[in-house]
């Protein structure tokens, strides 16, 4: 047989289809072999790329990052907990390097 027949029957706008096609009950597609085909051909790609995706860069690019939703969680504020939270951004982690602006024509580039 060389071609196939998908029928479409169902509601459009909470109508019936037989109702807008008047003389057929059901909206009739003829589909070619070679339709048949390529959609498989294409179904297959989508599946390989879906497959190549989560092999290699994973679907977060394209979905973004994931996230938490923020609680109001808060802690106790002492002067021991200041002291160890300036010690790990500046003497531990570096965090202070990038994240305070530099004057970078003086010598050694001192923070601003
Ligand atoms: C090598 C440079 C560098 C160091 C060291 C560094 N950061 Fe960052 N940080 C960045 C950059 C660049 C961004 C912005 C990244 C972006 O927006 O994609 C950033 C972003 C952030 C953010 C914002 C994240 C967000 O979701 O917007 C926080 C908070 C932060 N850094 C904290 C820290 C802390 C804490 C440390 C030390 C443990 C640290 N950083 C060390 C370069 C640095």
């Amino acid at each position: 047989m060389l071609t196939s027949v998908i029928r479409f029957c169902g509601q459009h706008e909470g109508k019936p289809v037989s109702c807008y096609s008047g003389s057929t009950p059901c909206t009739e597609i003829e589909m070619t072999r070679f339709g048949k085909w390529f959609a498989i051909i294409l179904l297959s790609l989508g599946v390989l790329v879906a497959i190549a995706i989560s092999l290699t860069i994973g679907w977060r690019p394209i979905l973004g990052p994931r996230a938490r939703a923020l609680t109001n969680r808060t802690f106790e504020r002492t002067p021991q907990r200041l002291e160890r939270g300036r010690y790990i951004a500046t003497a531990m982690s570096g965090c202070i390097y990038c994240h305070t602006p530099h004057n970078w024509s003086a010598p050694n580039a001192p923070y601003v």
